[in-house]
């Protein structure tokens, strides 16, 4: 199964605060949106946003250009329903970040929190950090978050790739510099725990 057609079934049939990785908020990301993002201008790309509400809190603090990218057409409609009319503040796009083409040098801040490891292949890998580099501006920020290295093996159903922020930052490569990385708890619905690294990187 691809990964839109796995990833459009999961959000048909499951209400967005029952799944693994839902938080109320995604505070860490918040957090370190806030801290690269130099002004209210600042041009912010969410990959795999699903219907977290990131956005929502994005827009709340007078964030004016983001953009919110989700190979779910599902996902992208219950978020944009969320917001009501605010929708129309955000550029959306439906795309598997394996397979687009973004635009060059567009985004002062790249976010992810759970998408990168879901790339098991090294071949995604290479694609996505393709579009990093490509999309990305000169003196950007990158804020990945996957699961750490007691992170679980899988999630909804698909193996995942676990990892510490050495071997994380290495998949990017020399380009970017590893300001910070953080490791989190995070409490699942079931009140389980899963471990996430967040890796915090500027392009050179
Ligand atoms: C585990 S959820 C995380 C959602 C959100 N980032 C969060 O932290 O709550 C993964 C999301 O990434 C999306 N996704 C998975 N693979 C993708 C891909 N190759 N390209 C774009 N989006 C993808 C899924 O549709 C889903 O919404």
């Amino acid at each position: 199964m691809d990964a839109k057609t796995h990833w459009e079934k999961v959000c048909t049939t499951k209400e967005p605060e029952t799944v693994s990785w839902y938080r109320a908020h995604l505070e860490t990301s918040l957090a370190l949106i806030q801290r690269a993002a130099h002004s209210r201008l600042a041009s912010i790309i969410d990959i795999g946003a699903g219907e977290s509400t990131l956005v929502d809190d994005l827009l709340a603090r007078g964030y004016e250009n983001i953009t919110v990218l989700d190979v779910s057409q599902t996902a992208i409609d219950v978020t944009k329903r969320r917001l009501a009319f605010l929708h129309k503040q955000v550029n959306w796009i439906v795309a598997d970040i394996t397979q687009v083409q973004l635009a060059p040098f567009v985004y002062d801040v790249w976010h992810d929190r759970a998408v990168f490891h879901f790339l098991t292949s090294v071949e995604q890998r290479a694609a996505y950090v393709r579009n990093v580099v490509h999309a990305v501006k000169p003196g950007g920020y990158v804020i990945v978050s996957t699961f750490g290295p007691e992170g679980p093996t899988k999630c909804s159903g698909l193996e995942v790739m676990r990892y510490d922020a050495e071997s994380l930052h290495n998949e990017f490569g020399g380009r970017f510099s590893l300001v910070e990385s953080s490791k989190e708890l995070h409490n699942t619905p079931f009140g389980t725990t899963q471990q996430f690294l967040y890796c915090y990187c500027k392009v050179e």
